[in-house]
């Protein structure tokens, strides 16, 4: 299988990668195609995400666009953050193998979940 050079880069080099202390939310995501995890953990202020963190167990390709999904949420508004597809993150990542598309899943998905988790904590208080 053959990775993008960008690919290799955000894979050993991840960018916003370990856990977040107090985070304002949190969104988790296993895939049951293979079985990995993932967790992103966000930070907001006026309604933009200030900071932004993930951690995986899953494989290179999840690695790698975690860590460009993070790169491409941080600064944003919720809703913008809400939109990043995974095609998004596999263009700039100069492509991903088909085989690993289903893994760009992990990172987009998990993302969504961290903003629903942040605006249920929001309201509760
Ligand atoms: Fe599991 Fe890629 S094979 S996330």
């Amino acid at each position: 299988m053959k990775y993008s050079k960008k690919v290799m880069q955000n894979f050993m080099n991840p960018k916003n990668m370990g856990e977040m202390k107090n985070p304002d939310g949190v969104g988790k995501v296993g895939n049951p195609v293979c079985g990995d995890v993932m967790w992103v953990y966000i930070k907001v202020k006026d309604n933009k995400i200030k900071d932004i963190k993930f951690k995986t167990f899953g494989c290179a390709a999840a690695i790698a666009t975690s860590s460009m999904i993070t790169q491409l949420a941080k600064g944003k508004t919720l809703e913008q953050a809400k939109k990043i597809k995974r095609d998004d993150v596999a263009k700039s990542l100069e492509g991903l193998p088909p085989l690993k598309m289903h893994c760009s899943n992990l990172a987009s998905n998990a993302l969504k979940k961290a903003i629903e988790d942040y605006k249920k904590n929001k309201n509760k208080k």
